[in-house]
């Protein structure tokens, strides 16, 4: 058996988690990430037939039957993963019925998935609906955007709009834009539910008051999504409270459009 913990997608993965500490998102537990694996990305790893202990979900996704996930821990620190990934991840693979997950590795000193699985696995089907090569998604607490959310409304197009404004790439970055939860209870299946009809539509959804949530193909793609929103929500929070002289145009918007062949979510510009 090879060791695990030199598999590149456990090396992006720890690298990732370390990188988004030293970011900030992460305070004492906040934050969790599942990243999607194929059954060839493991092989070699670990024994597909050696399961550790069956994990219920509280939950039915059959469509995710027999999908690997790697899964940060609930109540782990982000802080600690790199000094000991086995304690604080975990490999698991949903059962045929899609109300377990089997667990093949990992969550060493006996704890199991984040308490966010349900928001993650739900997240998941939708954007593999939309988007058949998405892989990750990613929850953090990045102070700016928590902060836009209790100063802005809360409205789609009124949010996306300023964050489109508020750096030129933004609307390069995230031309689908930003879907937004009202505060809500986290950790339930309700959540997990509103999170992923969310997902349908974009990228990314804001939990007033609590989050984030980025999905992308790879751990780098919702890395860099919600670091382009952190910055763009940062900029405005250094702003919101002065006049306005200059701003990015809808005109603008637009040339952006056409310069990087993006589409703007529809009828989110004048
Ligand atoms: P977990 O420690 O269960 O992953 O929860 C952290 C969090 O951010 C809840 O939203
Ligand atoms: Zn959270």
């Amino acid at each position: 058996m090879k060791n695990i913990l030199e598999a590149p997608f456990m090396v992006e993965m720890v690298r990732t988690l370390t990188e988004m500490y030293r970011h900030g998102w992460d305070e004492r537990n906040g934050g969790n990430v599942s990243l999607m694996l194929s059954a060839e990305q493991v092989e070699g790893y670990l024994e597909p037939d050696r399961v550790l202990r069956t994990l219920p979900t509280g939950f039915s996704a059959p469509s995710l039957a027999g999908k690997y996930f790697l899964v940060t821990g609930t109540g782990k620190y982000f802080k600690n993963v790199q000094y000991d990934p086995a304690a604080n991840l975990g490999i698991v693979r949903i059962t045929e019925d899609g109300e377990h997950a089997d667990l093949l590795w990992g969550y060493t000193d006996g704890g199991q998935f984040t308490s966010e699985f349900p928001a993650h696995m739900m997240s998941h089907v939708a954007r593999l609906k939309a988007d058949p090569e998405n892989r990750v998604i990613m929850h953090c607490h990045p102070a700016n955007i928590l902060a836009m959310t209790y100063v802005h409304t809360l409205d789609e197009r009124e949010f996306t709009r300023t964050l489109w404004q508020m750096c030129t790439e933004c609307i390069v970055v995230f031309p689908d834009g930003v879907n937004v939860l009202p505060w809500m209870l986290c950790g339930t299946n309700e959540i997990g539910l509103a999170t992923a009809e969310k997902m349908n539509t974009a990228r990314v959804v804001v939990w007033a008051q609590h989050g984030i949530y980025g999905a992308g193909r790879d751990l780098d793609e919702s890395f860099g999504l919600i670091e382009t929103v952190e910055k763009g929500a940062e900029i405005y929070m250094k702003i919101a409270h002065l006049p306005r002289v200059n701003t990015i145009s809808d005109e603008a918007l637009h040339q952006l459009e056409g310069r990087f062949n993006v589409k703007g979510r529809e009828g989110y510009l004048n």
